[in-house]
């Protein structure tokens, strides 16, 4: 049987990402000011938004990355976001996002993460998530804030993208912060079985 793993809130859903999705991740990262804190991109041509997709099944089976589209009720997608850096010994990963530029101050980031979030504090059973957020990203360091997200400090040169340090910030969102937070409050419903390499035993 196919896996298959779907999060759906009131107006998105995330999934797995597909070889149809290729075309329009290409468009939408190919602008470089979406793509400007990641160590990839901007995308030159399609076939590397496709070989993204053909690497994601992968890395979701080794643990290294759990990448999902964030898909709007049309089925398109609008950005992607990921769990990276899992531990599950410490029962912690961290959050990767990334819209499309016409989608930026619509909801779409604050709902997508609390998809990912029911996602990793529900069937993951994970008790921590973080999130680095380069200290030049504002917009990205308000929305993280916003959604409850505590600044931990200043991670200096913490991470290299193409051969340039950068200092990050550390953010993070524990369980029960998360329980009493809006993002617990959105309705979402979780089908299909979550990979293995991504569950944490249960206590
Ligand atoms: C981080 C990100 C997902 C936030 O998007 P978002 O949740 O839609 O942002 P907000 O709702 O907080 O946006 C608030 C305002 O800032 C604007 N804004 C958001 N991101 C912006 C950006 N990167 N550059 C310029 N303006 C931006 C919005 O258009 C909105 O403007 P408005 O009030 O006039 O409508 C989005 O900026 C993005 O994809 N950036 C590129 C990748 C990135 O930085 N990822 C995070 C890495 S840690």
């Amino acid at each position: 049987m196919p896996e298959d793993l779907t999060v759906t809130g009131p107006q998105l859903s995330l999934r797995y990402p597909v070889a149809q999705d290729a075309p329009r991740l290409f468009e939408l990262a190919a602008d470089p000011e979406v793509t400007k804190p990641f160590a990839w991109g901007p995308y030159e041509k399609q076939e590397q938004a496709a070989d993204w997709i053909a690497s994601t099944a992968r890395s979701r089976g080794d643990g290294d990355a759990l990448e999902f589209v964030i898909a709007d009720a049309a089925d398109q997608p609008v950005g992607a976001i990921s769990l990276l850096e899992l531990s599950r010994r410490d029962r912690r990963a961290v959050i990767g996002i990334w819209l499309g530029r016409p989608y930026w101050g619509a909801g779409i980031g604050d709902e997508a993460q609390a998809l990912l979030a029911h996602l990793a504090f529900g069937p993951l059973r994970l008790e921590r998530l973080g999130a680095w957020v380069d200290v030049k990203n504002q917009h990205s360091q308000r929305a993280f804030e916003r959604l409850g997200f505590t600044n931990e400090g200043v991670l200096r040169s913490f991470q290299r993208h193409y051969g340039r340090a950068h200092d990050l910030i550390a953010y993070s969102l524990l369980r029960e912060e998360f329980e009493h937070s809006t993002l617990a409050a959105v309705a979402v419903q979780i089908s299909g079985d979550s990979p293995p390499a991504w569950v944490c035993d249960p206590w």
